[in-house]
């Protein structure tokens, strides 16, 4: 067993919010943060203890200004990949009811693209696996 097994887990919950035009919300990762510019589904990391359907609700809060609720949230994939630090595990959630208009409060540009359309967009290698399950659905 090399070195490169021993790399620590990362639990982070990933949204995609659905509009009623069935496009999703991507979140440009700001300047200073790895990944740069590149555009992710919104979501964060998952604290000892809490679930990730709670962190998912927390972090939305906190990045996005908007309020939902577990209800509101439905599996829908699941992201594992393996970066240098950490090995990410990433649920996404479709959230299609929110409270309050999404804005990027730590300064992240936001935009709602078609899933067809997110392949033009540089995201990070873990959020692209996730793409074709937003295509069957949307
Ligand atoms: O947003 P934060 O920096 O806390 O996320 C931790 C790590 O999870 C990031 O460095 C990034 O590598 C990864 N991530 C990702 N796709 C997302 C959200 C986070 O690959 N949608």
């Amino acid at each position: 067993m090399g070195g490169d097994d021993m790399a620590p887990i990362l639990l982070v919950s990933a949204a995609a919010l659905v509009d009623v035009d069935g496009r999703v919300l991507l979140a440009q990762r700001p300047e200073g943060k790895s990944l740069a510019g590149m555009w992710e589904f919104p979501g964060g990391k998952v604290d000892p203890g809490e679930s990730p359907e709670h962190a998912l609700i927390r972090e939305l809060h906190e990045e996005l200004g908007i309020d939902t609720w577990e209800s509101c949230l439905a599996p829908l994939s699941f992201a594992s990949h393996r970066y240098s630090e950490f090995h990410l595990l990433m649920p996404l959630f479709v959230c299609r009811r929110w409270a309050g208009q999404p804005h990027g409060r730590e300064g992240q540009a936001l935009r709602w693209v078609r899933p067809r359309d997110m392949r033009a967009l540089p995201m990070p290698p873990a959020d692209l696996p996730l793409i074709p399950a937003l295509i069957d659905l949307l």
